[in-house]
């Protein structure tokens, strides 16, 4: 599905995306750009961010590629600092990471898929903030938008490690946007869906079968695709949602509705 749009809310606004290189993150950075920003692509799949910074080039608009993993503290520091080098200001940043951990009982869970689980969800997010903060503050305010899940909001059955991970997003978003809720500075969350993406097929096993047993459960019949996420981080991103903070979006098919 390819969602285009003739509106410009993000014309030379500098966007940092992490996860930029597939799914969400790449979906989400082709649709600002296409508004207008210029973009600065994390991830640690070097070879795939290429290709979503070669894809906004080839429509015309300006991407910048930097190899983050951000689950280290130096990397993350110095990809905002890039950032900063490169465009001087910033405006929005979407702090998209996040892995799924394998579905198993609670007491299988291994304390190593914890430290993965955990350090990729939501110690990224915390070190997205700590370094995009003082940047968006140096540049007059801005607006954060955070990766969570319908896990952020419910239980899910399987997933302890992962919904304890994306409850931790939640959280830091909520008491993030009371710090700086004077300060010019937005900080929200989307709680997405099963998503038709290459994490979702962690859970689907990524077969027909597999997405239909997920699309049953769906009270819209479906997954989403990622262009349904992102047009909804574009909205939290800019000037229409200006009296909205703190929240955690369900951006999910109806999933977390009932
Ligand atoms: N797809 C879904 O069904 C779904 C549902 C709810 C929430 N989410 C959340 O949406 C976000 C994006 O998921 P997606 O479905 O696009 O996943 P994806 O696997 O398609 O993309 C994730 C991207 O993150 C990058 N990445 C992973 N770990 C990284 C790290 N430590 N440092 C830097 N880059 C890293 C990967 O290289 C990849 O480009 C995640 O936070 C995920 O938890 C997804």
């Amino acid at each position: 599905m390819s969602t285009t749009t003739s509106a410009n809310r993000f014309e030379n606004k500098i966007v940092f995306v992490t996860g930029a290189a597939k799914g969400i993150g790449r979906a989400t950075a082709i649709a600002f750009a296409r508004e207008g920003a210029r973009l600065a692509l994390a991830d640690f799949d070097d070879k795939a961010n290429s290709e979503t910074a070669d894809f906004i080039r080839k429509e015309g608009g300006e991407a910048i590629t930097l190899h983050v993993d951000v689950t280290s503290e130096n990397e993350v520091r110095s990809a905002v600092n890039e950032t900063m080098a490169e465009f001087g200001r910033l405006d929005v940043a979407f702090n998209n990471v996040g892995r799924i951990q394998k579905p198993t009982p609670l007491a299988e869970s291994t304390l190593d898929e914890w430290r993965i689980i955990m350090e990729s969800n939501a110690l990224g997010v915390f070190l997205g903030m700590k370094y995009e903060i003082p940047a968006l503050l140096k540049s007059g305010g801005g607006a954060i938008v955070n990766t969570s899940s319908g896990a952020g909001l419910r239980g899910r059955k399987g997933f302890a490690l992962y919904t304890a991970a994306k409850h931790a997003v939640a959280g830091l978003t909520r008491a993030a946007s009371l710090d700086y809720a004077r300060q010019g500075i937005r900080v929200n969350a989307v709680a997405p869906g099963p998503v038709d993406t290459e994490l979702a097929h962690v859970v689907t096993g990524g077969s027909q079968d597999g997405i239909a047993a997920m699309e049953v459960t769906q009270p819209i019949g479906r997954l989403g695709q990622p262009e349904e996420i992102a047009s909804a981080v574009l909205w939290l991103a800019s000037p229409e949602a200006g009296y909205t903070l703190g929240t955690v979006l369900p951006v999910d098919g109806g999933r977390t509705a009932g």
